[in-house]
């Protein structure tokens, strides 16, 4: 399941655009900041196949990157930022709604929630969302090296995790599938590879 070759393929404003050679993909979606882009290159294990910053809003369209050229990784712009006034309003842009719905070729999204911080309003909204869709979902939990700050509501990744899934259970039949992750030490990069390669069935 371990990535041999990852490589940039392009930059969609809409669903049309996006490629159309049919392999599977997995969208990573999440709050601005919350690490997608981090992620992406923690799976490939390069520094700047996807472009990060410090600055929320540096993903704008859809990008499409090919692995082991036979699945893609997809990275979307963070929601929560530039498009909501509120951090409790749930604005979509019109067109991640749409790639959720219509995307033929989404395996599943992975929801990345940041575990250093206490459950965000906008995130069990974005988890609802997806829920009542059925859009099938992998929830990452991002930044699981950070250590508890009292800024942050003085909690371990651990207890932000249990009640962010304890918060969400109504939305879902089940409990969907979530891994702990960090980019920083690389944590959980092997156990989403495997979980990516389970859904794929190869
Ligand atoms: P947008 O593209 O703006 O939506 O953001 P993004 O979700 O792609 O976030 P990005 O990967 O650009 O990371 C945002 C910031 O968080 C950067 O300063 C990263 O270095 C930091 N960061 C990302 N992942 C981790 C992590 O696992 N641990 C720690 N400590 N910091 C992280
Ligand atoms: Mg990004």
């Amino acid at each position: 399941s371990q990535v041999a070759s990852a490589e940039y393929v392009k930059s969609s404003v809409r669903t049309a655009d996006c490629p159309s050679d049919g392999l599977p993909e997995f969208a990573l979606v999440g709050r601005s900041n919350v690490g997608k882009s981090s992620l992406l290159n923690s799976l490939v294990r390069r520094k700047n196949l996807a472009l990060t910053s410090k600055k929320p809003g540096k993903t704008q369209l859809i990008n499409h990157f090919r692995i082991n050229d036979s699945w893609y990784l997809v990275d979307l712009p963070g929601y929560g930022y530039a498009s909501a006034p509120k951090d409790s309003r749930l604005i979509w842009e019109e067109f991640t709604k749409d790639y959720f719905l219509k995307r033929e070729t989404l395996v599943s999204v992975f929801l990345l929630i940041d575990a250093s911080i206490p459950a965000k309003q906008i995130d069990l909204e974005y988890a609802s969302w997806l829920g009542r869709n059925r859009v099938p979902m992998t929830l990452i939990f991002t930044k699981c090296d950070k250590r508890k700050k009292k800024k942050n509501g003085g909690r371990r990744p651990e207890e932000n995790i249990e009640i962010f899934l304890s918060l969400i259970g109504k939305f879902f039949e089940t409990t969907p599938p979530w891994i702990m992750t960090s980019s920083l030490t690389n944590m959980g990069r092997d156990e989403i590879l495997l979980h990516m390669s389970q859904l794929r069935n190869y």
